[in-house]
């Protein structure tokens, strides 16, 4: 049997202003970190790429630590071309501000209205040379999960989309357990039942081994 080459993405990142302050988010690592062991434990191969977080690597996988959204996209595009699959769970920061400063402002040299920008979309990116690649992104939402998560899986061009509420205490940021959807280009949907992160990437790794590489 081939072995599936799989790059997950995982946790937040960190857009620095100066060296101590960023834009980020509550994002920990976990539900990507889970999917990457899961896909080891199936006898896949992955590449975990992973935001800051207190998680250690995985045994027998390859890890790869990252801070900002722009680190984040360079690691996924030297490993994108050697991946069947790409599954995009990090909580990729949105903006980022536009100048950082090389020393720690001082409180009253602080810019209150700092200039931000866009970070690049990775999995946008990454979409427009597919060429044959899985993917398979998140949509963490706190309403209308569904309907987001279905207009994010058109835009970038996906063979599915996990389908996450966030907000809540026992499901998405920072929580041990989970409840996710996968949405499919076909408008299929499939209802993971919840459980523990671990429980959740096991499930949804064994749907994908068998949906789109027959294993
Ligand atoms: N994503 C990405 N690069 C970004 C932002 C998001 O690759 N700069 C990816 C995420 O990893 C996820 C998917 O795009 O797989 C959807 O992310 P999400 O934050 O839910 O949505 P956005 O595309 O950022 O849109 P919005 O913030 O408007 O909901």
């Amino acid at each position: 049997m081939k072995k599936i080459r799989c790059l997950v993405t995982a946790g937040p990142t960190r857009e620095y202003f100066d060296p101590v302050r960023f834009i980020s988010n509550p994002s920990t690592g976990k539900m990507g970190w889970a999917i990457a062991k899961a896909a080891k434990d199936k006898g896949w191969e992955p590449t975990l790429i992973l935001g800051p977080s207190p998680l250690p690597d995985i045994e027998g996988a390859r890890t790869l630590r990252v801070e900002s959204a722009q680190d984040m996209f360079e690691a996924c595009k030297k490993f994108f071309d050697e991946c069947d699959i790409l599954i995009m769970s990090a909580a990729v920061s949105d903006v980022r501000p536009k100048k950082k400063l090389a020393q720690k402002a001082k409180k009253d040299e602080i810019n209150l209205s700092p200039e931000l920008e866009r970070t690049p979309d990775i999995l946008l990116e990454l979409s427009k040379i597919k060429n044959g690649r899985i993917l398979i992104g998140f949509a963490a939402e706190t309403q209308n999960v569904l309907e987001y998560a279905k207009e994010k899986l058109e835009q970038k061009n996906l063979d599915g989309i996990v389908a996450n509420a966030v907000g809540g205490i026992d499901t998405g940021f920072a929580s041990d357990t989970n409840k996710i959807d996968l949405i499919l280009r076909s408008g299929e949907v499939v209802d993971f039942r919840k459980g523990t992160k671990n429980e959740v990437a096991k499930l949804l790794i064994n749907f994908l081994s068998a949906r789109f590489f027959d294993q």
